[in-house]
Order: structure tokens, then sequence, then C-alpha cells
């Protein structure tokens, strides 16, 4: 699909005002308009690991979803016209002093409320039931019995599997509820009242429940009456109409790393103000065998200019003789600000700076309980711009996970396989090179990522995996090849399966691919003489080797 160089005819008059909650660190001006006919349910965070996962599940719905911490002020939340709330588990007790409580208003609004477990008990609690510690805890596998194959469980048998993760139960109805569900631990395991107040003990969201998505389906639909038209591409219109609104007649700046969030980015702001998009795609020498070109290509197919800059001399003088991975993350990241800041005085005057910024890194960095976590590797990507730069964020990918990024850009015309390409870390193969970083390592593993990649995509394996990738330990091992000694590198492979790339688990790659792969590295790439397959999991180990 073309993507037009004009921009699109604005939607403003279908927009309102938003008032977000106080943006994440880091976001000077976050902007959400949402469209009055769009539906979207917001999913109240009480800090349960699964709170993302039901907005991902209520969009795989077909209807939009957003996550806001649970004492969001009712302005913030009316703002964005909810047709339902739903109300997370969370590791708290809800009798317990200091336990998360939602405002009043979430009871007081004329909207339905699903209460997921922790969510059920603040719902029974709030609304006059009675919430006690169980007996024994009940985690895992269990079977409810529904009392009536309708509401949540229309359609569906009455006797269901569901997963279970709780230490407290409830037991007194709520005025004016009724059981909808039973257990062996929890006699009340479901409840619901004729206002589409609903609380399930158990999590629908996790892949354990079976029938989890037709329960919310069922919510959605029997309950809330809702359409399910919502569509990560139909993102795209909506997000147009906000980058248009947002920056006006104004000069956007994009550093593109090549990394498919700001690519998609890219197009995505390209389709909105056309050529005031100004896209710098920095070529530090430390990308992926042909990525520059590659990347170059494919918006340049789609009308899209790409303003290449060739940094690759000054990272790697930077880089000279420096063998400690921090200090190389380090001199990466400042590298990449003066080269960009170089290039943004050549475009001056612009007033906005785009990033692709996604949906996890918004989650992630307003966690309600974040702790202060310990720095194993200091991560940066092209959004670590210093404040003296005075420029307002335009981050349109902001409230899309990585799977509806790739669906955008997809329906944005970029090829497949650029979109379904793995995450590629910000300092690129310098942290794939172990120790000094010369020309020379970075074309070994450059070719030995273009053989694993290649053979991977051939056995159809690549988009199974998370992420692949090819290390050079600064390691050199014996071999003989022919009748010669040889004294040369070694290469080491990675590939893992991961959901966000918090945790991981290494892929058992076929034997026969993973030979072919071998032979191939051996064979093709100079000064390799031995190729090992690293099977260690995140935690202990990391994804990156550096
Ligand atoms: P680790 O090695 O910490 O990596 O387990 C987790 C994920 O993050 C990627 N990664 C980075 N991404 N900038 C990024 O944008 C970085 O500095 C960076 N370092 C690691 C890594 O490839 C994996 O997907």
């Amino acid at each position: 699909m073309e993507s037009s160089t004009t921009p699109d005819t604005p939607v403003v008059s279908a927009l309102r005002d938003s008032h977000e909650s106080a943006p994440p660190q880091g976001e000077r001006n976050p902007s959400s308009r949402p469209s009055n006919t769009r539906e979207c349910v917001v999913v109240l965070d009480f800090g349960s690991q699964y709170s993302p996962l039901i907005v991902r599940r209520i969009r795989e719905c077909g209807v939009y979803a957003e996550l806001m911490p649970y004492d969001a002020d009712e302005d913030t939340l009316r703002a964005l016209n909810p047709r339902a709330l739903v109300l997370s588990g969370g590791p708290s007790s809800a009798y317990a002093p200091g336990a998360p409580h939602p405002q009043r208003y979430v009871w007081e609004g004329d909207w339905p409320v699903l209460g997921i477990c922790y969510g059920m008990q603040l719902m029974a609690q709030a609304l006059g039931g009675n919430v006690e510690p169980a007996e024994r805890r009940e985690y895992g596998h269990a079977m409810i019995h529904a009392e009536d194959a309708a509401g949540i469980f229309a359609d569906l048998a009455p006797d269901q599997d569901v997963w279970m993760s709780h230490g407290d139960h409830i037991t007194a109805l709520p005025p004016g509820f009724q059981m909808l569900a039973s257990s062996a631990n929890s006699p009340i395991a479901a409840m619901g009242n004729a206002q589409g107040m609903i609380g399930i003990q158990f999590h629908p969201e996790v892949a354990h429940t079976p029938e989890g998505m037709a329960i919310m389906r069922n919510f959605l639909f029997e309950v809330c009456g809702l359409r399910g038209d919502w569509t990560p591409a139909a993102f795209i219109d909506e997000a147009v109409a906000e980058i248009q609104a947002q920056v006006g007649d104004q000069r956007v700046i994009l550093a593109l790393s090549g990394g498919v969030d700001s690519t998609v980015a890219a197009a995505l702001l390209h389709r909105a103000i056309g050529d005031r998009l100004i896209n710098v795609f920095v070529d530090n020498g430390l990308l992926r065998l042909n990525e520059p070109d590659w990347v170059e290509d494919s918006l340049t197919r789609l009308g899209i200019p790409v303003r290449r800059v060739d940094a690759r001399a000054r990272f790697l003088d930077a880089l000279a003789g420096v063998t400690d991975p921090e200090k190389k993350r380090r001199i990466i990241g400042e590298t990449f600000i003066d080269v960009f800041e170089d290039e943004a005085q050549r475009h001056a005057p612009v007033d906005f700076l785009a990033q692709g910024t996604i949906y996890s890194d918004v989650i992630e960095s307003r966690a309600p309980d974040s702790k202060a976590a310990a720095r194993i590797k200091s991560h940066h990507n092209v959004g670590g711009l210093p404040d003296t730069m005075r420029l307002t964020l335009v981050e349109p990918l902001r409230k899309l996970f990585k799977d509806e990024v790739r669906t955008v850009g997809e329906e944005l015309g970029l090829p497949h396989e650029l979109v379904w390409r793995h995450p590629f870390p910000g300092p690129g193969l310098a942290v794939r090179v172990l120790g000094a970083v010369t020309e020379q390592k970075l074309h070994i593993v450059r070719l030995a990522d273009a053989i694993l990649t290649e053979e991977l995509r051939a056995a159809s394996l690549y988009e199974e995996y998370w992420q692949v990738l090819a290390v050079l330990p600064d390691v050199q091992s014996v071999g003989v090849m022919g009748d010669e000694r040889t004294y040369d590198h070694l290469v080491a492979l990675r590939a893992i399966e991961s959901q966000d790339a918090m945790t991981a688990n290494w892929a058992r790659i076929p034997h026969d691919v993973l030979a072919r792969i071998s032979s191939r590295i051996v064979n093709e790439v100079p000064h390799v003489n031995r190729v090992v397959y690293d099977i260690t999991n995140k935690p202990p180990a990391t994804i990156e080797w550096e």
C-alpha cells in the first residue's frame, strides 16, 4: 500500500480533549484524544503482573483498552469516555491497612465493572459483602460450576477449568448480588448484580483458563453490549489526526534507529505531516548486514525521505580500545546525542522530536509499585536526548503493544520482513562483540548473524522466536582446517523465547538447523573455526551478552 505524501484530512472535529494523568518520567507532551465513537475500557491496575495482559486480551476482542493506575482521578478516567471498567488482581488483601482501594466514583458511575480476583474482593468489600482469608491458598487450575449459562457464562458449559491465584475469598455477597459460580475452595467464585457489576475470583486473561477469552468476550458483548470494532489498523486514522492536531504546521525531527518501532513511527508521522517530518537515520556502523540500505530503501519506496548520516567513523573512533561494557554503552549514547544535535542544528528551526516509544515502555515507567531496581545494564535508545534541546515530544505509538505496532507497520505498507524483525539493542553489534570493537570483529558478527537469520527464515522458525543473535566472545580456540592447525575465533549463537524480554528461555532450535548454521558459519565467515550454542535462560543470564 502506498502512503500519501500529503497529510490526510484531519478528523479534528471527531476529537475531544483529554487530560492525561501525570506523564511518566521523560514524557514532555503526552497527548491522547479519544474519538467519541471509539469504545474504550479502562483497566485499573492494582499491581497484578497480569494487568497489561488484561488490556491486551480486551484489545484482542476488538475493544480498545487502556491501563490506568488504581487511584486515577475521575476527570482523567472520564476523559477516555470508558464504556466499562475492569479492576485487576493484585498482591494485597482488601481488608489490610494501606491496601490499594479504588476511588468511590468507580462504584457510582453508570458503567459495568468487572473485578478480577483482588478486584472482585474490593468490589465485595466496597459494596457491603465480606472478604476473609481462605483456609487454603488456591493456586493453579480449579473447576468452577456456573449457576447459569448467561451473562459472562453465556454459551459455555456449566463446568469450567479456570486459573486461580488467591489467598482471600468472599464469604458474604453484597446486597443485590447473586452468586454466579462456585468452586470447591471458593463458594463464591463469581458474582454479579443487575447493574453489570461482576466479580470473578479466577483469571480469564491467562492462557491457563481455556475459555478465558470467551468469558472476556461475554463480559464485553453480553454484559456491556459493546460492538468490538477496534483494530490496531483503525488506530492509524486516529493517530494521524492526533499528530496533526498536536503538531499543527510545525516540523518534526525523528531519530530513526532502524528498529521496528522508530521505523513504524516514521511511516505513521509521514502519513500525518508529509515532508514536514525530518527522518534522521544515524548509521553508527554497528547495524546488521545491509540494514542501513534496507531501512532507507523501504522508506524511500514508500515516498518517505530519509536523511542518512554516515557516522560510522565517529562511533568506531570513540569506541577504539574500549572493553568495559558499560563504558561502551555510555560512549555510544553520548556519540549518538552529539551526532543528533548536529543534525537538529542543521535542520533548525524544529519544534518537535518524535520517538517510537511503545506501550510497554510507558507502562513500565509508571508501574504503581515500581521499586528502584539494581542497574544491570544501562539500556539506551534514541530517546535519551538532553532537555537542553527543548523539543516537544511526539510519541504516536505510546499506546500500542509491540505486535500491534507491527500490525500498524504492515498496514502502512512497510515490508513484512522489516516489520517482523527481532528487537535489536540501541548499542547494536557493539554489545555482541565482546571486548574492544573493531571493523574486523564487526564484520564477523554481522556475517554470522546474517547466516543465523537466513537459515531460521528458511526453516520458517525466525518468527517463532523473540530474538536470535550471534556473539563474538573475545576467545580464540584451536581447530583444524584441511590439514592445517588454526587458532581462530569462536562464535556463540543465542535464540530465545520470551513475552517481554524481562524473562526468557533459550529456544530449542532443531539440531539439523543448528548443524546447517554451524557448518555455514565456519565455511563462510573468515576467521571462525568454532560455533557454540548458548543454553542459558534469563535469569540468570541476560539476553545480550553485554
Ligand atoms: P537484556 O540483555 O537486558 O536485554 O536481557 C533485554 C532486551 O533489550 C534489548 N536491549 C536493548 N534495547 N537499548 C535498547 O533499545 C539498549 O541499550 C538495549 N540493551 C539490550 C535486548 O536486545 C533484549 O531484547
